[in-house]
């Protein structure tokens, strides 16, 4: 599998303190059936990370993936916080790319509103950059408001949610919109968002099984996440069946 959304890095976010610890949330994504992950730090104000620290450590810790035999490849990417966008030059945008291809990872606030995303991802999607959300079923906003992440989908924008959502690990609310929003084909990828290897550890395979949605995984993991590290056509989501107990159907606007 691809996993295109981790807190990998070592003493630069709110992931791993020490590259001890790097490399024990690296053993743990290889040992889950992760070959390829995508190092996405926090780009935001707390976190005010740049390309060239990001392009530093993952230069390191890939070194160091290979001296001790763990058979993972790390990539270069961010989680860039919509606030942070507009501090971000311009013409060093795209090194913030993930894997550095044309698809930035965008995190919407953890707020009710969220004045102004629209036409800050709109202004991207102009200056030729291609967003991939990052776990929207989180954002109160679109729980509240779910029409504006369609039409966000609808302008072209892709999701990937957090492979803990769809098994309650950020409640039931969280649940019951992640469901609803993968039988309405507004999620293209899952990721782990993983954080450390014990608590928020770098899994996907076992929450889309718990989720019933194991028939998809191929397409959520491997095909999507490939065509966007190489800035490739998005392949269709095949027409499967999602197993499992619907917790809730996707009620509003032309889904
Ligand atoms: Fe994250």
């Amino acid at each position: 599998m691809i996993d295109l959304h981790s807190h990998v890095l070592p003493g630069i976010d709110d992931g791993p303190d020490s590259i001890e610890g790097s490399l024990a949330l690296a053993r743990a994504a290889a040992d889950a059936g992760t070959r390829t992950l995508v190092a996405t730090p926090h780009v935001s104000s707390r976190y005010p990370n740049d390309a060239d620290t990001i392009e530093l450590l993952v230069g390191e810790l890939g070194a160091r993936l290979e001296e001790e035999g763990i058979a993972l490849e790390i990539l270069p990417g961010a989680e860039i916080a919509i606030t942070r966008v507009s501090e971000i030059e311009p013409s060093e945008m795209h090194r913030y790319g993930l894997g550095g291809g044309p698809w930035l990872l965008v995190e919407p606030p953890f707020t009710t509103v969220v004045a102004g995303l629209d036409a800050i991802v709109g202004d991207l999607l102009r200056r030729g950059h291609l967003v991939l959300l990052a776990h929207p079923e989180r954002c109160p906003a679109f729980r509240r408001d779910p029409r504006m992440l369609e039409a966000l989908v609808d302008d072209g924008v892709l999701t990937s949610i957090t492979a803990g959502s769809l098994v309650g690990r950020f409640g039931s609310e969280v649940r019951g919109f992640a469901v609803a929003m993968l039988e309405a084909d507004m999620v293209h990828n899952v990721a782990s968002d993983a954080h450390d290897h014990r608590g928020r550890r770098p899994s996907i395979a076992d929450e889309l099984q718990a989720a019933g949605a194991e028939t998809l995984r191929e397409w959520l993991t491997e095909q999507v996440p490939a065509a966007i590290l190489t800035g490739g056509e998005i392949p269709p989501r095949p027409s499967v069946e999602l197993g499992g107990t619907r917790s809730r159907r996707w009620p509003w606007g032309r889904r």
